[in-house]
């Protein structure tokens, strides 16, 4: 394919990331109007530390991207109810790596594939892919990872009635 970069007809980021957004919501609703809230909160508590303008809209894109891996996932396991079989589970922790995969392919800010890799990194080493800890964590990733929580209870999303359910469910998943 022609490389269209710096021409008229390259793509911004901007545009980039809407285009992907789209894809998402047409295919799973439910992790786009969640990504939403990620975005929109981890952009809040950027601006609530003071972290300055460009880290707020890092945030911003991470979160609503930080799933967009789940493209590799049937919907069938994304949206199944009750438990999942190990084999299911492991599947959708694979969507961290494959939306580092895609997203690397094109010109998003590191700070922002980055923390897309890492936004199921916990600090005690119980996260996912790398199992990396504490510091090794990007403030990003750490940011968006608080924002996921908070935006799967939220009040109205589609996921927050799931918050009690079995913890093995996708639900939990995204939470992980
Ligand atoms: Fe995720």
């Amino acid at each position: 394919m022609k490389d269209f970069a710096n021409t008229n007809t390259a793509l911004s980021v901007n545009e980039a990331v809407r285009l992907a957004r789209q894809l998402i919501a047409l295919r799973d609703p439910y992790t786009a109007h969640h990504e939403n809230h990620v975005g929109e909160f981890a952009k809040a508590i950027a601006v609530e530390i003071g972290f300055d303008e460009k880290f707020q809209e890092e945030l911003l894109i991470g979160g609503y991207l930080d799933d967009v891996g789940k493209i590799i996932i049937p919907v069938s396991i994304l949206t199944k109810p009750g438990k999942l079989s190990p084999e299911e589970y492991s599947l959708i922790q694979n969507h961290v790596q494959a939306g580092f995969d895609l997203l690397k392919e094109v010109s998003l800010p590191s700070n922002i594939t980055r923390a897309v890799l890492e936004h199921h990194e916990r600090l005690d080493e119980s996260g996912y892919p790398n199992h990396i800890k504490d510091d090794a964590i990007s403030m990003q990733a750490r940011i968006l990872a608080i924002a996921d929580v908070v935006g799967f209870h939220d009040v109205g999303s589609p996921l927050s009635s799931c918050a009690d359910r079995d913890r093995s469910g996708p639900w939990f998943a995204v939470r992980q």
